[in-house]
């Protein structure tokens, strides 16, 4: 993993922030230059310093030099698809409870947003293993995580269907970002422990109830909830204190759920099993009651 203490090499992303707090973001190449709106600011002047320092560009205009944060990169960087972000990475960590040391799988790998979360969180002892259908994609996520991360030898890539193979065995965290995330489900429940830990992504509430429902018909997950962020920043300018004016106001629902053993299941709550068998036993009726 790259060390962000270290001065600033060839091929590491970079932030230049102006005065009115914009980010520009770029990967450091000898010999080039970022052009902000005719302000040029050369590369080889930054390779060798450390972040945090004052770069005027060639009309003496200010621009301070970071090292972008996993929030800059994640928004910054090339996408081949739609990234998960900021404010749902953090919720994704935090609820899914991704902890160093785990071995966790998530598909699509996409652009390699949430894949480079993981990594940080799982640490050096930790394992991701990422599904995507997409050469392309992986290739895409691969530079980006490269870049931000450098070399990472406990993320393993597979290009494979995960409606089709789920080739991974005692899982402790599954995260799923993908079209139709109920299909993994009856592949993965053998192989995610007891005591692991799903979360799906999605944007829209059909996907939610779809999904939702394979983990009621798996009867070995509990703790399901579903919750969604709206997060909304405040301009703090004087006697301007109020909310801003614009937000994003929607990426997606996240819903999270805890696999157990289903016979401990079963026996532990009867009465989870004989509401089900009731609910059954009631859509079996309203069928038979159609004409
Ligand atoms: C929205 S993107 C994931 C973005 C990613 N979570 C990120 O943060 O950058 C969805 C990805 O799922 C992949 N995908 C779709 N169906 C799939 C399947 N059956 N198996 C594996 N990957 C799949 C797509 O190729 C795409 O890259």
């Amino acid at each position: 993993m790259k060390n962000p203490k270290l001065p600033f090499q060839e091929g590491d992303p970079v932030i230049f922030l102006d005065r009115k707090q914009r980010v520009y973001y770029s990967v450091l190449q000898t010999g080039k230059q970022t052009n902000i709106r005719g302000d040029l600011l050369p590369h080889d002047t930054i390779i060798g310093c450390h972040e945090g320092f004052l770069l005027r560009s060639q009309r003496r205009v200010p621009f301070w030099v970071f090292r972008p944060t996993l929030n800059d990169h994640v928004v910054n960087m090339p996408r081949g698809a739609t990234v998960i972000y900021p404010k749902d990475l953090g919720m994704i960590l935090q609820y899914a409870d991704i902890y160093p040391g785990a071995k966790v799988v998530e598909a699509g790998h996409g652009s390699g947003a949430l894949a480079t979360a993981l990594l940080r969180a799982v640490g050096p002892d930790g394992q991701v293993i990422s599904y995507d259908i997409r050469q392309d994609f992986i290739n895409n996520a691969q530079k980006n995580l490269r870049n931000f991360l450098g070399e990472t030898s406990n993320h393993l890539i597979r290009e494979t269907n995960i409606y089709e193979s789920f080739l991974d065995t005692d899982v402790d965290r599954l995260l799923l970002d993908l079209p139709e995330p109920w299909r993994v489900i009856p592949l993965a429940v053998p192989n995610l422990r007891p005591g692991a830990i799903v979360c799906s992504y999605s944007p829209t509430v059909i996907q939610v109830q779809s999904f939702c429902e394979a983990l009621r018909q798996a009867r070995c997950f509990v703790e399901v909830l579903t919750l969604e962020t709206l997060l909304r920043r405040w301009n703090i300018d004087g006697l301007s204190v109020r909310p801003e004016l614009r937000m994003i106001g929607h990426t997606g629902f996240l819903t999270f759920a805890r696999r157990v053993e289903p016979p401990a299941m079963s026996a532990a709550m009867p009465e989870l099993e004989t509401a089900e068998n009731t609910l059954e036993e009631e859509s079996a009726i309203d069928e038979s009651n159609e004409v």
